[in-house]
């Protein structure tokens, strides 16, 4: 199978995640551009759905306009915590997308990914899913994220994240080759600590300001 990544390199993303990378950007700053960079990775990445005509009334005359089909239902999924950041920018673009959250954390001794929280909507079957971590460094999260959420059945699945190191990308498509990346840019590789370089720093915490 072909794997699928798509970067989305338009001009506004490009400049909006530069603003993003620089150490002297502050958290309001940061989370206000990762709310704006979300509802154009969201614009970018549901470019597919599908519309139906319907017939209806301007001031002028009737006409049969297009609206998106009722039976596409969408739901987003964060992975907990900095998915949150892309979340709240997507649901300013679709606001009648469902949502769900996944919690995962690393077993420091194996390394095994244990969830600690799961809950999404009941009928994931008959939604499409987006799945949204910002960083994906490892792939460890989003690959376990998208195997647990594999098995609500969503209609299709998609990744859709900030950044990506190449190592993250191989290691989630080992994993998942039917799952497509949607990324704003692909950087050069991991450090020792797992962080993205040149990258823009621990997400979360430039998110929350918790550092
Ligand atoms: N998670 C982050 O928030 N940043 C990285 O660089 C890697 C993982």
């Amino acid at each position: 199978m072909a794997y699928s990544v798509t970067v989305i390199n338009h001009p506004l993303i490009q400049h909006k995640l530069t603003l993003m990378r620089r150490v002297e950007t502050s958290t309001a700053k940061f989370r206000s551009l990762m709310t704006e960079v979300s509802m154009l990775l969201a614009y970018e990445v549901t470019r597919d759905l599908p519309l139906k005509q319907e017939l209806i009334k301007t001031p002028i005359c009737e006409m049969s306009a297009p609206v998106l089909a009722p039976d596409k239902k969408l739901v987003i999924v964060s992975i907990m915590r900095a998915g949150q950041g892309i979340l709240d920018g997507m649901l300013q673009l679709m606001p009648s997308a469902r949502v769900g959250h996944i919690g995962l954390y690393r077993e420091p001794t194996t390394l095994v990914p244990v969830e600690y929280y799961f809950k999404v909507p009941h009928d994931i079957e008959e939604r499409d899913m987006l799945v949204v971590d910002p960083m994906v460094a490892t792939g460890n999260s989003a690959a376990a994220a998208v195997q647990r959420l594999k098995q609500t059945n969503p209609r299709s699945l998609k990744l859709v994240c900030l950044l990506a190191a190449p190592e993250g990308i191989h290691n989630f498509h080992e994993q998942h080759p039917d799952v497509p990346i949607f990324t704003a840019a692909i950087d050069e590789k991991l450090d020792e600590h797992g962080y993205i370089v040149p990258g823009l720093g621990d997400a979360g915490d430039r998110l929350f300001g918790t550092k």
